[in-house]
């Protein structure tokens, strides 16, 4: 699956090809489009194994939460609560180049991979005609990072994007080059409107809309990097990686043809495996399993950002201690 060649079609920003791209998506493929930033890399938001094949075409070594793209504030304020200051902030950015990351609404059918298992979800709505035709035609929440190789910069043209993508991906949306071209500015709202990501919207005009100053982020939620979040999902239970048996109390996961309770992909596929990691990790902590072990994972392409994310939700914290293999 991992290196399986997908030609690529690059498409024009007319009906049909609009129409196209919006089959492409309903279909489950990467499509990347324009907007006014930088060019996203979508995938349908409520399917995991869409969303799994973003962090793999990007080679992404970690999951990172995605921001989600909305045609227009009514369709993304379905999924989030929105307070009055981040109503505010929509009324007068949108569409522009401002995310928002609200609490996740009860219920939603965007799937645990784009939030990385966070309560919390970024959206926004672009400003760019052919983003919106797109995300109107599709009809559906579209998870969408920049459409880039991990640890590369941001692409600004179709050119940019299939120098990276070209056999990754389904298809590129061509509008030319991004107006602003860096990417969105990113607030969060835990504990009054905070600065997550500088970006398109000076950080001046959101604090004269607000009426007083944004805060910074505190250790836990500050990006160390650019797309790059320390706060992450983690269980209750604590978690023992690379097990090669299951021991009393515990609750296994599995991977390919073991025997097991619950198995990321039985036959062994990355992508199908990342698309169930943090539903999985949700569920087994809904039931209030007392333990989890988890079988090893192959650590190459999607399994490094597994095995990433499982050797962090298995470190050791204050109110969980230690456990031995
Ligand atoms: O302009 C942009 O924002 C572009 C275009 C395509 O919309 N997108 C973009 O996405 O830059 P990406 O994935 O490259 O950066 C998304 C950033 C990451 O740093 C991520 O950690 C943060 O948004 N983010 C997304 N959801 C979040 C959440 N629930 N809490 C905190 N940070 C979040
Ligand atoms: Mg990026």
């Amino acid at each position: 699956m991992a290196d399986e060649k997908i030609i690529t079609e690059r498409l024009g920003t007319d009906g049909s090809d609009i129409a196209h791209a919006a089959e492409l998506l309903q279909a489950g493929k990467l499509v990347a489009f324009p907007t006014e930033t930088v060019y996203g890399l979508g995938a349908d938001a409520r399917n995991a194994v869409a969303v799994a094949k973003i962090f793999e075409a990007k080679g992404r070594p970690r999951f990172n939460p995605l921001i989600v793209h909305f045609p227009d504030t009514k369709a993304a304020a379905a999924h989030v609560e929105m307070s009055d200051e981040a109503q505010r902030l929509a009324d007068a950015f949108w569409p522009g180049a401002l995310t928002l990351v609200l609490p996740l609404k009860p219920g939603s059918t965007i799937c645990e991979l784009v939030t990385a298992g966070l309560p919390t979800l970024g959206i926004r709505v672009p400003d760019h005609p052919a983003a919106t035709q797109l995300l109107q035609a599709f009809g559906g929440p579209v998870a969408a990072p920049s459409a880039n190789l991990s640890g590369l910069v941001s692409p600004t043209t179709a050119e940019h994007v299939l120098s990276g993508l070209m056999g990754r991906i389904s298809a590129v949306v061509d509008a030319g080059p991004c107006e602003v071209g860096v990417e969105s500015t990113i607030i969060g709202f835990e504990g009054g409107a905070t600065l997550l990501r500088p970006g398109g919207i000076p950080s001046e005009a959101i604090e004269a809309c607000l009426g007083h100053g944004l805060k910074t982020p505190t250790a836990s939620i500050t990006p160390s990097a650019p797309g790059q979040l320390e706060s992450h999902y983690a269980t209750q239970a604590p978690i023992r990686l690379n097990a090669s048996c299951q021991n009393p109390g515990e609750t296994l996961i599995g991977f390919g043809h073991v025997d097991c309770d619950l198995n990321l992909s039985l036959s062994g596929d990355l992508v199908e495996a990342a698309a169930n990691l943090f539903s999985y990790l949700r569920k087994l902590d809904e039931q209030g399993v007392k333990k989890i072990a988890v079988c090893p994972i192959p650590d190459h392409g999607l399994g490094r950002a597994i095995n990433d994310r499982l050797r962090r939700a298995a470190a050791p914290r204050p109110d969980r201690p230690l456990t031995k293999d």
